[in-house]
């Protein structure tokens, strides 16, 4: 569902993004670690189309994000770093806008943007101004406009950054029940960015951690947590580290 091909990003002498692959399959969430500055947030960019790529592609859904970027758009959900809030419109009329952006139809956009404030919590703040909102709920927010037009693919920036510790749990099991739905509809893909180890431990599969642009481990997290290691140790060993030593060989492109 989403496939990482080479990407690579240029800011003048800086390789920000190395060579990045990586494929992620339908129902899997897996976590994007890395050190501040390690290309999380770039990468992510690239993959939703927001930043050209200096090299290499993405594939969203079947549809290169570049060269089919409509289709490949239309797959994704996209909770960026900085969500693009309007500060001066209503929790209700933002997401009714982004529905039409995202072309849901007008008879199914009420239904849609009722999903979605339900899924995020924030049925009771619809009518507030986005502005005078806390940082969590503007958060949760983002994440509503990420999942309003029901995409199969969510690339989500620190989705849980701000948010408080029962609000933290519902937006997990969100996640966990968009990728996994009970109630049989489509299976999702999540590729999500954290600081929060716990998190990768309690709603992740699989585990791919970059430093200084480059992909380090790719690994099912039972792998990386096997014999007892945690994934706190290898994530202080791998980011340590100098260039590709001292890796576990276990963490060399894992299964996808
Ligand atoms: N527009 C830009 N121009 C120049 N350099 C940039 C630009 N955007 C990002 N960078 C650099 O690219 C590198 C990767 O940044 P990025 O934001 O992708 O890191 P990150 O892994 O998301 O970090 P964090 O955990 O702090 O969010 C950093 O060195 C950053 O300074
Ligand atoms: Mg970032």
């Amino acid at each position: 569902m989403i496939v990482a091909r080479e990407l690579s990003k240029r800011y003048g002498d800086l390789l920000a993004v190395d060579h990045v692959s990586f494929e992620i399959g339908k129902g899997e969430v897996v976590g994007f670690l890395g050190p501040n500055g390690a290309g999380k947030t770039t990468t992510m960019r690239m993959l939703t189309g927001f930043l050209p790529a200096t090299d290499g592609t993405a594939i969203i859904g079947g549809h290169d994000i570049f060269s089919d970027p409509i289709n490949a758009r239309r797959a994704i959900g996209y909770l960026p770093e900085t969500p693009p809030l309007y500060p001066e419109m209503d929790v209700d009329g933002y997401l009714r806008h982004v529905a039409g952006l995202k072309d849901v139809k007008r008879r199914d956009r009420r239904a849609a943007v009722d999903q979605a404030l339900e899924r995020c919590s924030l049925t009771d703040v619809r009518r507030k101004i986005i502005g005078t909102l806390s940082l969590g709920y503007r958060q949760r927010v983002g994440l509503a406009q990420a999942i309003v037009h029901d995409p199969p693919v969510l690339i989500l920036d620190e989705p849980t950054r701000g948010l408080d510790p029962v609000q933290i749990r519902e937006i997990r099991r969100l996640i966990v029940d968009l990728v996994s739905p009970s109630r049989g509809d489509n299976q999702r893909s999540v590729i999500l960015s954290t600081h929060i180890l716990e998190e990768v431990e309690a709603i992740c599969q699989r585990v791919v951690l970059i430093k200084d642009g480059r992909k380090t481990v790719d690994a099912p997290l039972s792998e990386v947590t096997a014999d007892g290691k945690t994934l706190g140790d290898l994530f202080a060993r791998v980011t340590s580290s100098h260039g590709h030593e001292g890796v576990d060989p276990v963490t060399e492109e894992g299964s996808s």
